[in-house]
């Protein structure tokens, strides 16, 4: 997709679509008011009628207008007049593309004049409108044989809000088309089936992105390295699996200056997870293959982070690997080592996330971070409390927490922390060895992120537990690639 700003009169411009906003109680947009004039006044005709409230998200396409340059006018509802906020705009927009990819437009602009968006900065109207192309364009293709509904679009204008500032416009463009372009990234490879999507396709995608971004460095560990490092928690999921584990390591390097710490993410990729021996019932059991969505949401960001050039250091680790019953299977009451040497035993071979992350996790601090995050579809229970809207994030530090969760509404991915007091780790107690890797029903986020915290003592680390926003379910059925936008937004806020 083609971006740009255009600061013509939006009557004098030549475009297939123009979009103007309208607020309830007929009230137009600037822009709109303009368009309204040189045509006539087509526009207050059209309110008049009652075709078009100016409801939020409403959308109402009129050909045809004369005295203006553009062959169509997509209408889109503010709302109340005055009371547009960022989550507002997002539906206006969300709604305008799903009106406007459904036409045979090849270009749009965006008309924005005089529109404000309550606790933003101008710009990050336009970030958010490549983001949401970028997210209207998707289509899963790659496993159908009849290829559905093209999207004609291709190239989106807007005009600033506020006059002025051009290249700021241009750079916000940038930055949402980035976003969006790794959320796709991360949604496409959520997507993909497990018997494609596997821990070496994983491998694969990040010997990719070393090609494509020259300073991405990528190495790829095997089993047989993970077990000369003693990764016996993470080579215990893949045991009963044909495929592979993998231990993915990409380094992006933003900035040389000796001694910049990295952010390390840390991504679960577990590409299929039946539950091993303690196997998962039948129903629903397809959406397993959505259990590496931590995986791609870590290549997703780094994707966005390498484009745009971000001067940061960052290290994307992924555990990637496959959780299959089978003769060599880990059982329930196996006792194994992890890296970092404690011991654990494995009372129930589902709760396989938190035994790939650990090892993954002592393996981070090897890179000297200045923070750690790792992003795993962990819990049935992290559904459960928030549903689809919102990620789960736990913390040993209070502060980084609250970054995290101000990244989250900047960038309209929520999250919301859950605490993480002493009183849960005694729930991880083992007759039999150091922990065992469950701690009963009751409060299953907080004990499985108790249970990861015993292997991040060394640094500043969150967990965000994105089994609930990771993917819809039903009739929508797909991944979301979150959490991919609070990622970028926190490697955004990052000094070098
Ligand atoms: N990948 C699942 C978590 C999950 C379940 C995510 C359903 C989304 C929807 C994870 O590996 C798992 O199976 N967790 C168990 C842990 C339990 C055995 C302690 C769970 O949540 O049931
Ligand atoms: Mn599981
Ligand atoms: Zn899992």
């Amino acid at each position: 997709m083609k971006y740009s700003v255009k600061t013509d009169s939006p009557d004098k411009l030549a475009t297939d679509c123009l979009v103007l906003v309208s607020h309830l109680k007929s009230k137009l947009g600037s822009d709109a008011n303009t368009v309204d004039a040189a045509s006539n006044k087509a526009l207050s005709s059209i309110l008049r009628s009652g075709d078009f409230s100016g409801k939020l998200g409403e959308t109402l396409l009129v050909h045809g207008l004369s005295g203006i340059k553009a062959k169509r006018v997509l209408l889109a509802g503010g709302g109340e007049p005055g009371k547009l906020d960022a989550r507002h705009f997002r539906k206006l927009v969300q709604c305008a593309m799903k009106a406007l990819v459904k036409t045979r437009a090849v270009n749009v602009h965006f008309s924005l004049t005089g529109i404000k968006i309550k606790d933003r900065e101008p710009d990050w109207a336009a970030a958010r409108i490549a983001q949401e192309t970028e997210s209207a364009i998707y289509r899963y293709q790659v496993t159908k044989s009849r290829k559905q509904d093209n999207v004609h679009l291709k190239s989106v204008s807007v005009s600033p809000p506020k006059t002025g500032g051009k290249k700021s416009y241009t750079q916000a463009l940038a930055l949402g088309s980035a976003i969006g372009e790794g959320v796709n990234i991360a949604r496409e490879l959520g997507n993909l089936p497990g018997n494609i999507c596997t821990p070496s396709y994983l491998a694969d995608q990040g010997r990719q992105l070393a090609r494509k971004y020259s300073r991405i460095k990528t190495q790829v560990l095997s089993e047989k390295q993970m077990e000369n490092l003693g990764m016996g928690a993470l080579l215990s999921v893949s045991a009963g699996s044909a495929q592979e584990a993998k231990l993915i390591v990409m380094e992006y390097r933003g900035n040389d200056k000796s001694g910049s710490r990295p952010v390390v993410l840390v991504g679960k990729g577990i590409t299929f997870d039946t539950g091993g021996i303690s196997i998962k019932p039948g129903q629903a059991m397809d959406e397993m293959k959505f259990d590496m969505c931590g995986a791609a949401s870590v290549i997703g960001a780094l994707d966005a982070v390498a484009a745009l050039e971000l001067p940061v250091n960052v290290v994307a680790i992924i555990a990637a690997a496959e959780n299959m019953p089978g003769s060599r299977a880990t059982k329930p009451g196996d006792i194994v080592t992890s890296m970092s040497g404690k011991t654990i035993e494995v009372l129930n071979t589902d709760a396989e996330g938190r035994l790939v992350l650990c090892d993954a996790l002592t393996y981070a601090s090897r890179f000297k971070p200045r923070t750690v995050i790792d992003i795993a579809t962990l819990t049935g229970a992290a559904v459960g409390t928030f549903g689809e809207h919102t990620s789960a994030l736990l913390s040993n530090d209070d502060k980084f927490a609250q970054e995290l969760l101000a990244n989250g509404r900047q960038s309209l991915d929520l999250a919301w922390q859950l605490p993480m007091w002493d009183d849960y780790q005694s729930q991880l107690d083992s007759n039999f060895a150091d922990i065992a890797n469950i701690g009963g029903p009751r409060g299953g986020t907080i004990t499985a992120a108790c249970f990861l915290s015993r292997f991040t003592e060394k640094y500043r680390w969150a967990h965000l537990d994105i089994a609930g926003s990771a993917w819809l379910s039903g009739k929508e059925k797909g991944a979301t690639g979150r959490p991919v936008p609070l990622l970028v937004e926190y490697l955004r806020q990052q000094k070098p």
